[in-house]
């Protein structure tokens, strides 16, 4: 006997053509008509009419408005319906999280959030067992992981790459048991996971909505149009069809999509003439319920040759970028509230908003990601009265309770109006890691040179050492006519687990004396030195001639390896006569594999930063000049400054006492004059023999391993040399050979590769005019508030090192990525 599961369920995106109140309450119809209040209005009068009917229902954040605004009487018949297992809710987080771009500490807050809901409400009888990602572009094994440690007993999905679809369809692999960790000890991560046959479609020809045009059944046995053996029969067959894919004699229809059931009658009227009319008994093959064991994941996602999903991986850098601090705010707001007695509700719904696979995942429409942006925005001030609040009641070392606590969102432009215009003021810094951290602060200060600055650590009363850096020409051109500060007043922080240190900050006028420190003395630099810049860790040279870096040294262990990296951008494809396919807002697809410089002619303009104390600051246009201004060894940051055109700008850093190399990126505005899409990348080509393979994170948790043109558990046919290469890079990705490994640390999520041996990847911006038809029907072209292509400015964190090292490394500062500082 074949057991047809029938399971009516409707599809409602968090936010994506539309914003999650348009789509609540169908507004913005000109778009589609969706509206989720009717879908929960009319779901629930037809399971009340009928005890035989069933539906499961998914996004709480949806869910948990409805209930609000339902009176008793329709909460107590929805309870009944809870009770009696009618109405089911499935996956029950806030929403149907993305897989790609988010860190799993947004996952287990989002699905916190909605199974909280769920429990206060209906009590544990309403507690999900089965996550249903059916939408989501690709899934990642960290995720499986979670659903497996949270209890659930189950996990669907429709999204997986067609040719690894094809594969299970004729192995009887559409179910599996997942194994999500390499390092938990199975079962602990294990969970049994089904792709649905349909994606989570109806069969063809059983959708019964008003979205869809397929005949209702006509079963009145006078009528001419009577269709009842028609339907009867090829509902047989298309169930005999999926039965061929599956191991056992149960297989699952899911009748329903994307904003159904908002007239539910069309639906359960027809489902129950159609169960009533198929019930008869099909002769099928004994159940063989051993099941075979994946333990790679579900990346990348290809639904046809040359459509391969990796390039919403970086799609919308700057909200991928805000999503992730927003989490930062969110977390230092609970450990606050963990740390007193008070209990503030939080506002975790807009990050449970965020995590949906539309909104973090940079795939809906502009003015919907405009939404997800302000609703995050919107809890920022209530984060920052709780900081506020709670550090006033700690604080010991001074009076703040009496003062203000000042927050500045925009300390990454060297933008705060309050510390570029005070003479004097108190820095509260916080730090959200359960490990004390020494760290690197940069506040934006007017450094006029008559002025000198004094910085005290007010709990042990010691002045700290200080360096003045001039902001740069990027900086400039990102903030504009916003704001004045000059300098960014540099000192190191030392910060206990879970707890702030305060520094008091105060400006004077310098004598005579110290005015002569400003005065920089020029050096003229040989052409033959080498342009260098080191500290105890690293040295990081650059060429002469290209201005681009060329080698590092990692001085403990001994390892000097070229490493010459560069800023290059893809063509988006148009389409051509392989495949019409588009780049677009879902789809990364090249025009060609190699990219292009961002640099007119290879050559990047560089300047250098190399001073003491007090600053010196020149643009040395090396190919011109070659003066460096040389002041003694400089305390704190040695930086060089690269400029590989007015929209590509980078930083590369070395701190004293930091054991790694950062790299400060700023792109944008991406000219599209020429009607290219650009899709920007920051490319390492070292001599570390990596062979095909390297590595990424999974949701910024455990690591898997890749290789070039190969999936381990079918035999691939690339289509697409670069983008079928893509995988997500949630916080770190590396290379490695026998000995060296180079890593490279991000702030965000973003899309990597590596396309050849020892190079490496990582896709940090995109715009494009073309559109991949994936449904969202607007090129990505994202622009900033000066009405010009979105800048974006991001930082990449370097580790070269041995092998044995550079894991004992790359975690940690994987968490210093995460949760950098809270400055106040
Ligand atoms: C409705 O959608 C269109 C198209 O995306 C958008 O331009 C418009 O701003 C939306 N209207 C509202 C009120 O959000
Ligand atoms: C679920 O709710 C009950 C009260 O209905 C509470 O006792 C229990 O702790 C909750 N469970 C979780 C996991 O929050
Ligand atoms: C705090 O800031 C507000 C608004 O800027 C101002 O009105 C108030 O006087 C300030 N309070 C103190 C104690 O400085
Ligand atoms: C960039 O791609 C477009 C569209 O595919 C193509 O027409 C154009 O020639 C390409 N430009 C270059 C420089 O290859
Ligand atoms: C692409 O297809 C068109 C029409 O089918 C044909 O005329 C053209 O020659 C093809 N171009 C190439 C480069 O194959
Ligand atoms: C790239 O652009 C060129 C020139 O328009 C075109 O001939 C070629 O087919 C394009 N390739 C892809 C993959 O878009
Ligand atoms: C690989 O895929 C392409 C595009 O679908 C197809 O034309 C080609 O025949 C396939 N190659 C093999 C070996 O299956
Ligand atoms: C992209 O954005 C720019 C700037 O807003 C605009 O001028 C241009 O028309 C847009 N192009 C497309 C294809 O949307
Ligand atoms: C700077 O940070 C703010 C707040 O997080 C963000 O909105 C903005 O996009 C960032 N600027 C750049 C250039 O990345
Ligand atoms: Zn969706």
């Amino acid at each position: 006997k074949l057991n047809v599961h029938i399971v009516p369920h409707t599809h409602d995106d968090v936010g994506w053509l539309k914003t999650v109140d348009q789509y609540y309450y169908g507004a913005n119809s000109s778009i589609a008509w969706a509206g989720v209040q009717y879908i929960l209005d009319t779901v629930v009068q037809q399971l009340s009419v009928d005890p035989t009917r069933r539906f499961i229902y998914v996004e709480v954040a949806f869910f948990s408005r409805w209930w609000r605004e339902q009176n008793t009487e329709v909460q107590q018949e929805v309870k009944r319906l809870v009770q009696e297992g009618r109405l089911e809710f499935i996956l029950g987080g806030w929403s149907m999280n993305d897989e790609a771009a988010t860190h799993y500490n947004a996952i287990i807050d989002q699905m916190t959030l909605g199974l909280r809901f769920l429990n206060d409400t209906f009590g544990p009888c309403a507690r999900p067992r089965v996550a249903w990602q059916i939408d989501p572009f690709g899934h990642s094994r960290e995720q499986a992981s979670l659903f497996a440690q949270m209890g659930f007993d189950g996990l669907f999905f429709g999204r997986l790459d067609y040719q690894d679809k094809e594969t299970r369809e004729m192995k009887l692999k559409m179910e599996e048991i997942w194994r999500g960790s390499q390092s938990l000890h199975h079962p602990e991560a294990d969970l049994f996971t089904g792709v649905n046959e349909n994606g989570y479609n109806p069969p063809a020809g059983f959708c019964f909505d008003a979205y869809c045009k397929d005949d209702p059944i006509m079963d009145d046995p006078t009528l001419e149009d009577n269709n009842v053996k028609q339907k009867v029969d090829d509902f047989i067959s298309a169930a005999h069809k999926q039965a061929k894919h599956f191991r056992t004699n149960h297989i699952m229809m899911t009748m329903g999509s994307d904003f159904q059931y908002s007239n539910a009658k069309a639906w359960f009227k027809n489902l129950d003439k159609l169960m009533k009319y198929v019930n008869s008994a099909v002769r099928y093959k004994n159940s063989d319920t051993e099941w075979s064991v994946k333990s790679d994941d579900f990346f990348p996602y290809a639904d046809a040759p040359h459509q391969f999903w990796t390039g919403y991986f970086t799609s919308r850098p700057g909200l991928k970028g805000y999503v992730r601090e927003s989490n930062k705010y969110l977390q230092v707001c609970n450990q606050l509230e963990t740390l007193t007695d008070k209990i503030i509700i939080l506002p975790g719904a807009a990050m449970g908003v965020a995590q949906h696979h539309d909104a973090v995942s940079g795939t809906s429409k502009q003015h919907v990601a405009n939404d997800y942006a302000k609703r995050l925005y919107i809890g920022w001030p209530l984060k920052h009265f709780i900081i506020w609040l709670k550090i006033a009641c700690f604080c010991r070392a001074a009076d703040i309770a009496k003062t203000n606590l000042t927050f500045c969102d925009y300390m990454n432009i060297t933008l705060c109006d309050f510390t570029q215009n005070s003479n004097r003021f108190t820095a509260v810094v916080y730090n959200p890691l359960a490990r004390a951290v020494s760290k690197y602060i940069r506040i934006p200060v007017d450094c006029t040179p008559s002025y000198i600055f004094v910085v005290i650590e007010l709990v042990t009363g010691a002045r700290l050492t200080t360096q003045l850096v001039p902001v740069s020409e990027a900086t400039e051109s990102v903030r504009r006519n916003r704001g004045n500060a000059n300098c960014e007043l540099v000192f190191l922080a030392k910060l206990p687990a879970l707890g702030y240190n305060s520094f008091s900050i105060e400006k004077y006028k310098s004598s005579a004396t110290n005015k002569r420190l400003f005065t920089p003395k020029g050096k003229v630099v040989n052409p033959s030195d080498d342009i260098t810049i080191s500290n105890e860790f690293y040295s990081v040279n650059f060429n002469r001639n290209s201005g681009l870096m060329d080698s590092i040294v990692n001085i403990e262990s001994g390892i000097k390896i070229p490493v010459h990296q560069d800023m290059l951008w893809y063509n988006g494809s148009m389409g051509n006569n392989a495949s019409k396919q588009q780049s677009g807002a879902y789809i990364f697809r090249p025009n060609s594999s190699t990219p292009f410089h961002c640099s007119n002619d290879g050559k990047v303009k560089l300047s250098v930063l190399t001073v003491n104390n007090f600053y010196v600051y020149n643009v040395i246009d090396i190919i011109v000049k070659l003066i460096v201004y040389l002041q003694g060894s400089n305390p704190l940051v040695q930086e060089v400054y690269q400029k590989f055109s007015d929209w590509a700008y980078q930083v590369v850093r070395l701190y004293k006492g930091i054991k790694h190399i950062e790299v400060e990126w700023t792109v944008g505005p991406i000219p599209v004059k020429d009607q290219w899409g650009k899709e920007v990348i920051s490319r390492y080509e070292t001599n570390i023999d990596s062979n095909g393979y390297f590595y990424t994170d999974a949701n910024g948790r455990e690591v898997l391993e890749r290789k070039k043109n190969y999936r381990p558990t079918w035999k691939l046919n690339q289509t697409e040399p670069v983008a079928g290469n893509y995988y997500p890079v949630n916080s770190r990705i590396y290379i490695r050979d026998a000995h060296v490994q180079l890593t490279v640390l991000t702030d965000r999520s973003q899309g990597g590769s590596s396309l050849s041996s020892g190079a490496l990847e990582l896709m940090v911006h995109r715009r494009l005019l073309g559109e991949d038809s994936k449904g969202v029907a607007e090129p990505l072209n994202e622009t900033g508030q000066f009405g010009d292509g979105l800048i974006t400015r991001g930082k990449h964190w370097l580790l070269l090192d041995t092998v044995t090292s550079s894991a004992k490394q790359h975690r940690l500062l994987g968490e210093e990525a995460f949760m950098s500082p809270l400055v106040m």
